[in-house]
Order: structure tokens, then C-alpha cells, then sequence
């Protein structure tokens, strides 16, 4: 994988928050095996500054009051492809690839796949963004982009700290036990062991995992999908973020955690962070959030208050 290159950025738009490449080559390993056993790899080589011809791009900047709001993430002309290398031959095994790396060869079946483009927004200090949009949109490839945890093929993304993705595939251990991943997930976000310790119970029982058995002590492999991203969502919601992003995350929980998670969202708003939230429930995306992106093929289509967007989708797609 392209390492991303540290470069200096020029030309930041006014009052952006720090600027950085949109790949940060930690986190969730980006390379992951495909349905075929084929290897992808995100594309890009860095990313590639591209002209700032709007500042920041997105109209909204020019909405009334705007000038003192604190943006928190703007994503300027964002490109993301992932390259899937032996498509079609079940070849792309990391083997093959070391071959290829070795013998300095182009690889063969290159398969490209375009799944953000040009896509330009900015958001601010204490807004909730729904991003919605068909099935292989764009959305989690986004959010990943933002995260840092994809490069850019293009464009650019500057964020205000470190954006935390609290996704259906965070990484918790599954062979380790529900109460040892509240641990470690705690440690990972950077709490200190008596921060750990005086938030533990709290996790605990937002989580709602240990209601009915001790399931705490049982690996997380014993758990349901639901019981997983409830525990996933309770680590993750016991921290301040200055931008957390949650991708499908409260589609598996059941309707009392919905509900708990939605009311943690909106704190966590208040707490001055920025949320994006993934969902095809429109429901979760009407209640939760005030404004929404609606991608389709990778591209934005609209980006506005939530009521309008939603009604477009929903007309769009059949009245859901
Ligand atoms: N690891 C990958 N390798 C290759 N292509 C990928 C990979 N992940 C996603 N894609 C492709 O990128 C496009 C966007 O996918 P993405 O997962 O971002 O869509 P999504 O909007 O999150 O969809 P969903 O609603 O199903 O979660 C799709 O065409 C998908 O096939
Ligand atoms: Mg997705």
C-alpha cells in the first residue's frame, strides 16, 4: 500500500482546522480480503493536493452566521478508488503480492473501483450529519476517508483532532472477553487506568450486556450481532469526541438501546463534537440529526436539512 505522504498543505481554506492526508495507515487494516479471496488495497499514492478553486467548496460556507461557526472536518474535491488486484483469478493473496513487489511487475487484473468522487462538504462544531444513500454508495468508504483509514486518489480532507469511526467492524478482540475489550477499548481511546476504572461500570450498564446473564465474562464471539455493536457503541460513547462517526452501528440494537444511543448522541453533540451517523433507518437519520448527505454512485447529490434530503431520498427511492 502507497504509504501517504506528509506533505505540506497550501492553500488551506479560512479558519480550517489542521490539515492532513486522508490516510493515516493505522487503525483497521485497509487491505482486506475480498468475497473472492481476492486482495484489495485502497488506492492512491497520497494525497495529491488539487486546487482550492472554492475554498472549502461546499455552499454552505456562505449560509448566513457562518463565519462563526468552527468547522471540524472539510472534505475538499475527495476522490477514493480501491484497486482490487487479481480480480477474477483468486491470485491476489499476499504472497502474489510480495511476488509482484519483488520482481517489480505491474500487477495483473487490476480492478478499479471509483467509489467517492469529487465529493465537497464542510461541517461545524456541534451539528449531527446523516449520510444516507443506496447500498454501495460511497458511505462507509467515506466515512473511512475521514477517518484517515482510506488514502485519497484525489482531493482533500482536514479534520479538527482525530476522528474516532465507530463501525459495524470496530475492532474488538473476539477470542478476549467482553470485560477485558471495555478495557482495552478504553485504553485504545486514550484513557488513563483510573479514567478506565471510574468508567467501567457506567459501560457496563449503558451497554445493557450483563441484564440478563453474566455475559461479560464470555468472549465476545459468543455474542450476537446486536449484543456486539451494543457493547462497540457503549466503549465508544464514553468518551468526548470531537468527531465520531457511526456507521450502521445502532441498526442492530435492539429499540431500548436505540434509544439510549440516541440520547447519548445528543449529548455528545452537546459536548461540542460533530457526529455522522450512517443509516438506512430514516427514522434514526430524521431523529437524530439536522442536517444530511445523501450520496448515490459516489457522488453527492445533496446536502441540506434533513427533512428535505430525506424526503428527496425517500421519493427517489420508492417512498420508504
Ligand atoms: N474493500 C473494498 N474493495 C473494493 N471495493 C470496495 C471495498 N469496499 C467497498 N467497495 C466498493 O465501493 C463502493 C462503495 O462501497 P461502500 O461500502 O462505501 O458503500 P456504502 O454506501 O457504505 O454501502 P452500504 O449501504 O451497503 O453499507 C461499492 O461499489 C463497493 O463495492
Ligand atoms: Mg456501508
Amino acid at each position: 500500500m502507497a504509504e501517504p505522504q506528509a506533505e505540506q498543505t497550501t492553500g488551506t481554506p479560512a479558519a480550517a482546522p489542521a490539515a492532513r492526508p486522508a490516510a493515516a495507515g493505522d487503525g483497521e487494516a485497509p487491505a482486506a480480503a475480498g468475497a473472492d479471496g481476492s486482495a484489495t488495497v485502497p488506492a492512491g499514492t497520497g494525497a495529491a493536493p488539487t486546487a482550492h478553486v472554492n475554498g472549502a467548496g461546499p455552499a454552505d460556507d456562505r449560509r448566513p452566521g457562518a463565519t462563526t461557526r468552527v468547522p471540524t472536518v472539510v472534505v475538499d474535491g475527495l476522490h477514493v478508488v480501491y484497486r482490487i488486484h487479481g480480480a477474477g483469478t483468486g491470485h491476489g493473496n499476499a504472497t502474489a503480492a510480495l511476488r509482484r513487489l519483488l520482481l517489480r511487475q505491474g500487477s495483473p487484473n487490476v480492478h478499479t473501483v471509483h467509489a467517492v468522487r469529487g465529493v465537497s462538504f464542510t461541517t461545524y462544531r456541534g451539528e449531527a450529519i446523516g449520510i444516507i444513500g443506496s447500498n454501495g454508495s460511497g458511505k462507509t468508504t467515506l466515512l473511512k476517508a475521514i477517518a484517515g483509514l482510506l488514502p485519497a486518489e484525489r482531493g482533500r480532507v482536514y479534520t479538527d483532532g482525530q476522528p474516532s469511526l465507530l463501525g459495524v467492524n470496530a475492532a474488538l478482540m473476539n477470542d478476549l472477553t467482553g470485560a477485558t475489550n471495555v478495557v482495552l477499548g478504553c485504553l485504545a481511546m486514550g484513557m488513563s487506568k483510573e479514567e478506565v476504572r471510574e468508567r467501567y461500570q457506567g459501560i457496563v450498564d449503558f451497554s445493557g450486556i450483563n441484564d440478563k446473564e453474566d455475559f461479560l465474562s464470555l468472549p465476545m464471539r459468543t455474542y450476537s450481532s446486536g449484543m456486539a455493536a451494543r457493547l462497540r457503541f457503549s466503549i465508544a460513547a464514553a468518551k468526548r469526541h470531537d468527531v465520531l462517526m457511526i456507521d450502521e452501528a445502532l441498526a442492530t440494537g435492539d429499540r431500548a438501546f436505540q434509544k439510549r444511543s440516541e440520547s447519548r448522541i445528543r449529548e455528545l453533540r452537546k459536548e461540542a463534537g460533530t457526529v455522522f451517523l450512517v443509516s438506512h433507518n430514516n427514522n434514526s437519520i430524521r431523529d437524530i440529526c439536522d442536517r444530511v448527505i445523501w450520496l448515490e454512485r459516489g457522488e453527492l447529490l445533496m446536502d441540506g436539512p434533513t427533512e428535505d434530503v430525506v424526503a428527496a431520498y425517500e421519493e427517489h427511492s420508492g417512498g420508504k
